[in-house]
């Protein structure tokens, strides 16, 4: 066995002894998104540096933890704070908590995103769909050795994410008359935002939101046969006329005041699976 399966075995071996019972779903939420887990009745919390060769939050103060809990009926895990390759993290570092879910039995992982609108009829506060990512304006975290125990050395990327997924959160947004757009989620590094000109590139390559997490979890998901859903909230328009500049907290309240819609999406998906 290789000697990172070695590490990931032996995280999951210390979260099972943890937690009585298993779960098949996995969540992991974006800025400002992170409302969703109150909404959990939890079972288990374990914080992060108490987990075996879990990444060691860079921010101080910083409390991340993982989640073992109910939601819509259903087990789930949360990671309650997820690693941004911006805080210094290595891509591999990033993609570890997606690896682990994979070995604690995880099937199906389900991301939100704070991002900005490169789509010009974008609006704040926009729910946004992703369909497709453009990923390579970030470092891919499969490099390096590859893991075979997860997954193959060259991954098909044709569907990162679920059609099928797709297809059922629409229907669920139909029914409560949500609107949702939908469109390819370009992944940066940040942790600058973008100047103007580099928005309008991003559109002119085929991107509609732009945001600095998301993929590299995507991608270590698909390498190790997950079905992943992911959905930005568009917080801020990076094409646009006026002369405002975008700032954290303006992102961080219009993903808190778009967050009701996206987390009744993400419980009634979670019941339908
Ligand atoms: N750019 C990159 N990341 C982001 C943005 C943005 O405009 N908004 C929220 N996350």
């Amino acid at each position: 066995m290789t000697a990172a399966m070695q590490q990931l075995q032996e995280t999951a071996a210390y979260i099972k002894q943890r937690v009585s019972g298993q779960s098949a779903i996995g969540i992991i939420l974006g800025s400002g998104l992170g409302n969703l887990a109150n909404e959990i009745k939890t079972e288990t919390e374990i914080p992060y540096q108490d987990i075996p060769h879990f990444p060691v939050s860079t921010v101080e103060g910083h409390k991340g933890k993982l989640i073992f809990g109910e939601l819509g009926g259903k087990k789930v895990w949360v990671m309650g704070g997820r690693f941004h390759y911006y805080e210094g993290y290595t891509p591999q570092q990033v993609a570890y908590p997606v690896r682990v879910m994979r070995l604690l039995g995880v099937e199906t992982l389900l991301l939100s995103n704070a991002a900005g609108g490169v789509n010009t009829s974008f609006k704040v506060g926009d729910l946004m769909v992703i369909t497709d990512h453009i990923s390579l304006f970030t470092q891919n975290p499969l490099l390096g050795k590859n893991i075979d125990e997860l997954g193959t050395r060259f991954p098909d990327m044709s569907e990162p994410y679920s059609k099928q997924l797709i297809a059922r959160v629409q229907a669920i947004a139909a029914k409560h008359q949500i609107k949702l757009q939908q469109g390819v989620y370009l992944g940066v590094t940040g942790p600058t935002f973008e100047t103007r000109a580099e928005y309008r590139m991003i559109h002119v390559l085929g991107g509609d939101a732009v945001g600095m997490s998301t993929v590299q979890e995507s991608i270590a998901a698909i390498h190790s046969g997950m079905k992943v859903f992911a959905m930005s909230v568009i917080t801020d328009l990076g094409i646009r006329e006026e002369d405002n500049i975008i700032t954290h907290e303006e992102v961080l309240q219009a993903a808190t005041d778009a967050e009701p819609k996206l987390t009744l999406l993400f419980r009634e998906l979670v019941q339908e699976l």
